[in-house]
């Protein structure tokens, strides 16, 4: 792995806490210091200046066992006027003394010992307890996400409230002192399924609200009202990989003031391969966040090109394959216009191994759509790894799609017109074949990642 973010050994899940200071983006994240498999919560930490290469520092916070605590769940960083970092997550105990994570999560603060962010001291000085929230019963409530708002604060977070996954609103005046406000936004079925990681952002003048229901990762895109009440205007999911690919995404506003979000691509092989590499689960590329036509739009976070060769351009002719041994780490750009289809094979074998796989993407372009699918039925020889169908559909843009597409050994993320699809895979070392065919003339820029 080159680009995308993983533990040096062990577990990885949700990114925490992101935050840019003095320069550095922090990534703090969902870490089990002891396995491979989920477990003993820890927030493991790294820096970066460009958010691709990333330098790995020790664990920024334990479960502090004198307050009985187990884990330390997700939450984020909210900086305060002055510049000052503060951080916030969900406190897990042992059901014996009622702090599970079902009924007894608490959201805690902790605070950096210094601007290196090196340690997160805990604090439950200023815990909120499920009993806030009066008459209404919240269950799996956790993964505080704080934004300033107007002279103020803003917390969401995510539950079951009455059986309903929900995102939940609570403000401040001072960072400590929080008070419920109500339910933000909530789901249809009494499923007790719990919306996960939620988050609120303002993009380009709108409110984004996005949450992860233990499956597809959706989002809302609408605006705030006086009394803090969200409209919806448009809705989507943020990558239909869910729990296969894309999952717990968590948005970091830089010191440039740009929407990047970063999020958790799980294994989809119950941890085979992972026991081979010694680490389980990475981040996904950064995608920045805009608005266009009133809805979300997400596109590849520039800076990677200064980790890759030079651009390999490739002229391809209508009904002619273009193939090329381009490895296993690399961005593909391209294009395809209203009436155009195009397919492309990654991580291939060549011709006549004895194994044959490939990871194969359509794409089909209509009059004002793009579907784009990703097929994973060949990519590995794991009996274990999912090879769930996988598509998503674009509105072209005067009649044209722009594609980007990385790849990078066991992962694949395509992304057309600001949609994107994740994908892991599985492929052996001689899966470095790259095959294209279009049916009309089009151009392929390739970037090998050094
Ligand atoms: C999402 C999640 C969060 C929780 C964390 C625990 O993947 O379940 O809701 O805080 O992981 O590791």
């Amino acid at each position: 792995m080159k680009l995308h973010f993983h533990a040096e050994k062990n577990w990885l899940n949700d990114p925490n806490g992101l935050v840019q200071l003095h320069g550095w983006y922090h990534l703090f994240y969902q870490y089990n210091p002891h396995g491979l498999e989920w477990g003993d919560i820890h927030w493991g930490h790294a820096r970066s200046r460009d958010l691709y290469r990333w330098e790995h520092l020790p664990v920024a916070m334990a479960p502090d066992a004198a307050r009985g605590e187990l884990h330390c769940f997700s939450g984020s960083c909210c900086k305060d006027a002055d510049g000052q970092p503060h951080f916030y997550y969900t406190s897990i105990g042992s059901e014996a003394d009622g702090r599970s994570h079902v009924d007894g999560a608490q959201q805690w603060m902790a605070e950096p010992t210094d601007d290196t962010l090196t340690v997160l001291k805990q604090t439950d000085a200023y815990a909120l307890k499920a009993d806030m929230h009066g008459s209404l019963t919240v269950k799996d409530w956790r993964d505080p996400c704080v934004v300033p708002y107007g002279d103020g604060y803003i917390m969401v977070l995510g539950g079951c409230a009455d059986h309903r996954g929900c995102v939940l609103l609570y403000t401040s005046d001072d960072m400590k002192h929080w008070t419920y406000r109500h339910v933000l936004a909530q789901g249809e079925t009494a499923d007790d399924v719990p919306w996960e990681c939620p988050n609120l952002c303002f993009v380009d003048g709108k409110a984004v609200i996005f949450y992860s229901p233990c499956r597809e990762v959706a989002y809302q895109v609408g605006t705030l009202d006086e009394a803090l009440c969200f409209h919806k205007e448009k809705q989507g999911l943020l990558d239909p990989a869910g729990r296969d690919a894309f999952y717990a995404p968590q948005v970091l506003r830089d010191e440039a003031g740009r929407a990047i979000l970063m999020g958790w691509m799980p294994e989809c092989d119950g941890g085979a391969d992972a026991a081979r590499r010694g680490w389980n689960g990475c981040m996904a590329m950064p995608r920045l966040l805009s608005i266009r036509h009133g809805n979300l739009y997400a596109a590849l976070l520039d800076g990677w090109q200064a980790w890759c060769e030079p651009c390999r351009s490739y002229a391809l002719h209508a009904g002619e394959a273009m193939q090329e041994k381009a490895g296993q780490h690399y961005v593909l750009q391209t294009a395809l216009k209203a009436g155009e289809t195009m397919t492309i094979a990654v991580l291939a074998t060549p011709e006549g191994a004895d194994l044959a796989e490939e990871t194969c993407i359509t794409m089909t372009a209509g009059a004002a759509h793009v579907c784009a699918a990703i097929d994973r039925t060949r990519s590995s020889q794991l009996k274990e790894a999912s090879v769930r169908p996988l598509a998503v559909q674009a509105a072209l843009e005067h009649g044209l799609a722009e594609v980007t597409l990385v790849v990078e050994e066991n992962t694949v993320e395509l992304c057309v017109n600001g949609r994107w699809l994740s994908a892991r895979v599985y492929p052996g070392r001689q899966a470095e074949e790259l095959r294209i065919a279009c049916t009309g003339n089009r151009e392929v820029r390739l970037f090998i990642m050094r």
